[in-house]
């Protein structure tokens, strides 16, 4: 799998990697686990999970089996990626939660953390469910500067965000010390994300998509990505799987993606994007798509949180 470098970190990011997070969380861990042990023996190095997820232990469990297998020789081969969860989103919360993510992972360090979302819930509960009164705005000067420590202190070798707008990484860029690495977001041949994927290349922030095939079987997602007839239509001209298209389309675009699955069949038919590729009338086709985000944060917005429209929320990219 292809890498390429992030922020100021000597270790690349694999520009395929795998996601973990599944809404609401169906599978067992033995298939969960089973499911990360095989996509290492394939040669995935990227795994991507978040304290919100309840995969970490998982991942943690199959990195040591991996190990034991002998499908990896060390840890170091492997990029692992966590996020903050929004409970945790407050400056004296930070290290601690970090802490707690890498004795899930039972690991010494990650290679990423991540803000999950630009916006906090009151501390000391439950991590999810969440009421909406619960919600509170960010401060993103001091939970910024907390994430930096995490860094300086070893515990990350990189530090980015998710699900940022271009303003509300301006923001982030006018106090940070620490430039963001990552900003890790949804991106489809259904929502393309031109102007934050230009704005990120301009200011050296590295892109990392979710959802390439739209989220499907998430309670936001949607089967439009995988049901859409111009991305069917040039599936079957190249003898290729929509979901293929649709990984091609988003490696193409530079930066790196996230797929899930626990199927075996799909975890490879997954890894096999790197041997053809899109044609330029391909990409105009794809070019033309009308646009749709999955994910658009609805649970956030509340008439007297700090968001009251998800145009607030997105600051109008949506
Ligand atoms: P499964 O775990 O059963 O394979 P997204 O990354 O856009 O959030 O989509 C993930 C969803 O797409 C998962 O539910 C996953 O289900 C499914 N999926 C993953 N790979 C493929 C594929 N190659 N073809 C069809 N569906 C896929």
């Amino acid at each position: 799998i292809p890498e390429v470098s992030i922020g100021s970190s000597d270790k690349k990011i694999p520009k395929v990697g795998f996601g973990t997070a599944e809404f609401p969380f169906a599978e067992s861990a033995e298939v969960i686990t089973e499911s990360i042990v095989y996509a290492i023996k394939l040669g995935y190095r990227h795994f991507d999970t978040a304290a919100v997820y309840n995969s970490e232990k998982f991942l943690g469990d199959a990195i040591k089996e991996a190990l034991r297998l002998g499908f990896i020789n060390s840890r170091e081969q492997l990029f692992i990626t966590s996020k903050l969860w929004c409970r945790d989103a407050h400056p004296d919360c930070v290290i601690s939660a970090l802490k707690k993510t890498l004795a899930n992972l039972k690991l010494e360090y990650l290679d990423l953390y991540l803000i999950h979302l630009p916006i906090s819930l009151i501390a000391d509960r439950q991590n999810f469910p969440f009421e909406k009164e619960e919600i509170v705005g960010m401060d993103i000067r001091v939970v910024w500067e907390a994430m930096e420590e995490c860094q300086r202190l070893g515990l990350t070798k990189s530090i980015g965000v998710s699900n940022f707008s271009c303003k509300k990484l301006q923001t982030l860029l006018n106090t940070a010390t620490i430039p963001p690495a990552v900003n890790q977001v949804e991106m489809s041949p259904l929502w393309q994300q031109k102007k934050l994927v230009d704005f990120c290349k301009e200011k050296g922030i590295h892109i990392t998509a979710y959802s390439p095939l739209g989220a499907k079987g998430t309670p936001w997602g949607t089967n439009q990505v995988l049901e859409n007839q111009v991305l069917k239509e040039i599936a079957e001209a190249k003898g290729k799987t929509v979901a293929q298209i649709c990984l091609r389309w988003v490696y193409e675009q530079g930066g790196s993606l996230l797929i899930k699955s626990f199927n075996k069949e799909r975890i490879k038919q997954n890894l096999h994007i790197f041997e053809w590729e899109l044609s330029p009338e391909e990409l105009e086709q794809i070019s033309q798509l009308p646009q749709h985000k999955a994910f658009n944060a609805s649970d956030f917005i509340h008439e007297n949180g700090p968001f009251k429209s998800l145009e607030e929320f997105w600051d109008g990219e949506i």
